[in-house]
């Protein structure tokens, strides 16, 4: 069977309806006419694709869910703002749908002037989450090809995702998927060595399974953050009343028998800045300690542990960060987050970090630039980590191979 994903290159696009999934899930604040979007990276990453199918001549009709609104109608996730966010971006109108599906739809699609149409939230329809075949049908008759590039969302098995280009004889991804796979290919797929996976955030069980899979090909692993609590539980040390999740030391201490059969050094830290919240409520008063003594909080790792992690993150030809070292948010433990967000920008083999808060942690620290790739996906890089494929791009192998007609034989005639 061909497994091959076609990319949105290889269509004939001019004239034709392009029904584009993208994941325009991105952060809001405010309410009502107040709403606005704090961080617009995913739309920003859109923007390629989006721009070439316009270029060769197609009509978009762009849908995406944007929060978790459970199958309701709900003016608070409506996606008003990105939809004007869009219109600037591109230059150009973008007609907001009501309705996802239905004659109302297929009007606004035939008769509108506007050659981008954006859907209202996919998530309004409980259909959607449901994967229920009516209705990819009814999205499946929108357009005449399916691409999607919606990466964030590529591990939910839902109508838009999954349904629609189960049944859509043309069906490919955009660029950004394409980017994104290049990169989290190369972590499971003979990586250059050493490779140093550098977690951290708060919760290991979250991670297990990426970890798990990821034995298979790291040769360090760097643990941060509170995820570190639960690895130093497991070996019996102190951690006074650091956060720590319950049910992951177990998974820390499975992670750490493992890592061992494997020869894989795991480094925690050895230091750490600590404060005594019955004291010091607010925090204010950090201080530097190697041992976490009874009633103390860890919140950042200390210098000696800075130094011993950036060590192995120099010597590493792949990189990939998810979780960030300690509470960045707050300006005074920031240190060790900064530290390790530098140390792995100035490397130069491949690095690819994931995660909402890891991603605010390299912005925070200004070294987006250092890194190949920052996926937009936090949960779906992780589930691509674990080995098995994600449910939005393994429905693309071998479906509708690029329809030859004079457009892509004889190239651009937009
Ligand atoms: C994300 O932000 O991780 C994606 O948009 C998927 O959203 P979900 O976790 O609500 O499915």
């Amino acid at each position: 069977m061909d497994s091959a994903i076609h990319s949105v290159d290889t269509y004939p696009l001019k004239g034709r309806k392009v029904l584009l999934r993208l994941d325009l899930n991105v952060p809001i604040s405010g309410k009502g006419e107040n709403r606005k979007i704090d961080d617009d990276t995913r739309i920003r990453e859109a923007l390629p694709t989006i721009k070439y199918c316009l270029e060769k001549g197609a009509k978009l009709i762009l849908c995406s869910h944007l929060g978790r609104p459970d199958g309701k109608r709900n003016p608070e996730f409506s996606l008003e703002p990105v939809a004007k966010h869009l219109a600037a971006a591109l230059d150009t109108e973008v007609l907001l749908s009501d309705d996802c599906v239905g004659d109302g739809v297929h009007q606004i699609i035939h008769h509108s002037k506007e050659r981008v149409i954006l859907l209202e939230n996919l998530r309004f329809y409980p259909e959607e989450e449901a994967n229920d075949p009516e209705f990819s049908r009814e999205l499946a008759r929108l357009a005449d090809l399916y691409i999607t590039d919606a990466f964030g969302t590529a591990h939910r098995k839902h109508a838009s995702t999954y349904g629609v280009p189960s049944i859509m004889s043309e069906a490919g991804a955009g660029f950004l998927i394409k980017k994104e796979l290049d990169y989290l290919s190369r972590l499971i797929e003979n990586p250059p060595h050493p490779f140093v996976l550098v977690t951290g955030g708060s919760k290991v069980t979250d991670k297990l399974k990426a970890i798990d899979n990821l034995l298979n090909f790291v040769d360090k692993i760097v643990v941060g953050g509170a995820m570190a609590y639960a690895f130093l539980a497991a070996e019996g040390k102190n951690i006074g009343v650091s956060k720590c999740e319950k049910e992951g030391v177990a998974a820390a201490a499975q992670i750490l028998a493992k890592a061992k059969s494997r020869k894989v050094e795991i480094l925690l830290p050895v230091d750490h800045q600590i404060v005594f919240p019955e004291k010091d409520a607010n925090f204010t008063s950090p201080s530097r300690i190697d041992d976490i003594p009874a009633g103390a909080m860890a919140l950042d790792i200390g210098d000696r542990t800075i130094k011993k992690f950036s060590d192995a993150i120099g010597s590493a030809r792949t990189i990939f960060w998810n979780g960030p070292m300690g509470f960045f948010e707050k300006e005074q433990f920031l240190a060790g987050t900064k530290a390790i967000a530098h140390a792995i920008a100035k490397n130069d083999g491949i690095k690819v970090a994931g995660g909402g808060d890891t991603l605010s942690a390299i912005a925070v620290c200004g070294e987006e630039a250092g890194f190949n790739l920052l996926s937009t996906g936090g949960g779906a890089s992780l589930k691509f980590l674990e080995g098995r494929g994600l449910p939005g791009i393994e429905v693309l192998k071998g479906k509708g191979a690029p329809v030859k007609t004079m457009y892509n034989i004889e190239g651009d005639f937009s």
